[in-house]
């Protein structure tokens, strides 16, 4: 983002965050990071951009970006800790997890950091396809399927799937209106990135999805 847009967001976010009082402020650092990352684009303009895409530069997103997809996508946006994205009944059971060259990491949304888990480059074992190995960062969302919500085993699935999918669309959107590009997967091969990932057998693999910068 340019200075110019920055200032405008951090503007408009000021404004907001006047009228929002003491209790708003241990929220007001969360609501920072996805304002500015926003990039001033109007939800109109993103739905218009949002699409799969399959090629990437070969160039990292930063950390700082990175964070703010991640705020977008399941971040913590008030005070008594419930995030962006819905869930049934509030169980907050998905887990995203992000690989990178330099390791596979665990968002932390209530500290907004990432939490190392692997030393190696696993973005090549998060998808079957070809293309998944070349995008500098691949999100792979974990079900906990002891805290998911439902009464059988069906609807539990269901849950986590759904769950999952507005988590999966606020990065769609997230990265439409900042300019990169995304692929939701279940091309997986879950079991066997499961014991990659040394997952618990409550814990599910739902979906991945590639992060990027578009190829040019
Ligand atoms: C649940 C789900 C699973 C998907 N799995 C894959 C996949 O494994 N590989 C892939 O290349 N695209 C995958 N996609 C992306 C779809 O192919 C894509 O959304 C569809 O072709 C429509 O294109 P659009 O997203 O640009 O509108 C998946 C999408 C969803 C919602």
């Amino acid at each position: 983002m340019d200075r110019r847009k920055f200032l405008c967001a951090a503007g408009t976010l000021a404004a907001g965050l006047a009228g929002m009082g003491a209790a708003g402020v241990a929220a007001a650092a969360t609501v920072k990071e996805g304002a500015a990352g926003l990039g001033g684009k109007t939800l109109d303009a993103a739905l218009r951009a949002r699409k799969s895409q399959r090629e990437y530069a070969d160039k990292p997103v930063d950390e700082p970006q990175l964070l703010e997809l991640l705020w977008a996508a399941f971040g913590v946006n008030r005070p008594d800790g419930r995030r962006t994205a819905p869930s049934a009944l509030n169980r907050q059971e998905i887990s995203i997890y992000v690989a990178r060259k330099d390791g596979m990491f665990l968002y932390d949304a209530h500290n907004r950091a990432l939490t190392r888990k692997f030393k190696a480059d696993l973005r090549a074992r998060t998808g079957v396809q070809g293309y998944v190995g070349t995008a500098p960062v691949n999100l792979v969302y974990v079900a906990d399927m002891d805290r998911v919500a439902g009464g059988t085993e069906e609807a539990r699935l269901v849950t986590a799937g759904l769950d999952t999918g507005f988590i999966s669309q606020n990065v769609y959107l997230y990265c439409a209106a900042a300019g990169l590009a995304t692929v939701a997967r279940t091309g997986i091969d879950t079991q066997a990135l499961a014991k990659t990932m040394g997952l618990a057998p409550n814990q599910r693999i739902v979906l991945a999805q590639c992060v990027g910068h578009p190829k040019e």
